[in-house]
């Protein structure tokens, strides 16, 4: 059984929905990750998904695990974008693995950087970076992978999922660059980027790819019955 992991993002509009949704879309191996308004309802509400969150403050790793969050997706897109930086992204991996709270690294390259051939370079940064300060091992907690190239998030203009073969390659790209690291001898590596009840087969099919980030199918319940029976049987 592989994980889904629901990113969404600035949505719905109301707690209500929130409620809602988090109804509709509560099944064993999912994580809903709402925005932090939401985090409390939705934890009231889901009695099999698991609740994460899209983010964390330095200081607040512990707010979190008293919500129940077991994991955190970490370094997205988006928030690099607003300026983090992978040095700001490592302390934020080490105050969540010290609570033992999963963090969700999202790693990936824009599309600049794809078209001018730096990929494996930007990530092997964000990795190496992102990672330094829990690089000892000694964590309850091994963080969790996320390949998301930034030119396959659905919001961005022209989106394109990426193919299954070059998420495959990728995968085996970051196991190659932590193999040294005793934390990451198997790590859990995940696939994000248009993921859609179409595309999702192809991805978890693949033994490399233990599960996907899904951001606006999340909002769908009938996408994610789909995405998550597909995600059961894998
Ligand atoms: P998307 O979003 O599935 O809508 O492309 C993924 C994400 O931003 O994490």
């Amino acid at each position: 059984m592989k994980l889904v992991i629901a990113n969404w993002k600035s949505n719905p509009a109301t707690l209500e929905e929130a409620v809602a949704l988090a109804q509709a879309t509560d099944q064993n191996g999912i994580v809903l990750c709402p925005p932090l308004s939401f985090l409390e309802a939705v934890k009231e509400v889901i009695q099999h998904a698991v609740l994460g969150a899209q983010d964390v403050s330095l200081d607040a790793a512990d707010e979190l695990l008293s919500l129940r969050v077991k994991y955190v997706i970490v370094g997205h897109s988006s928030r690099r974008k607003l300026g983090e930086t992978d040095e700001i992204i490592a302390q934020k991996v080490q105050a969540l693995v010290r609570e033992g709270i999963t963090p969700v690294l999202c790693v990936g390259e824009t599309r600049v950087e794809h078209q001018e051939g730096r990929t494996e370079e930007v990530i092997r940064r964000q990795l190496e970076v992102g990672l330094s300060l829990v690089a000892s091992g000694e964590w309850l907690v091994a963080p969790i992978i996320t390949y998301e190239p930034v030119w396959a998030i659905s919001i961005e203009p022209d989106a394109q999922p990426d193919t299954p073969e070059n998420a495959v390659s990728m995968a085996q790209f970051i196991k190659r660059t932590l193999h040294p690291t005793p934390y990451t001898l198997d790590p859990h590596i995940f696939y994000g980027g248009s993921v859609n009840p179409e595309n999702v087969r192809g991805f978890l099919e693949r033994p490399e790819i233990q599960g996907v980030l899904v951001g606006g199918a999340s909002l769908k319940p009938d996408a994610m019955h789909i995405i998550t029976g597909v995600a059961s049987q894998s």
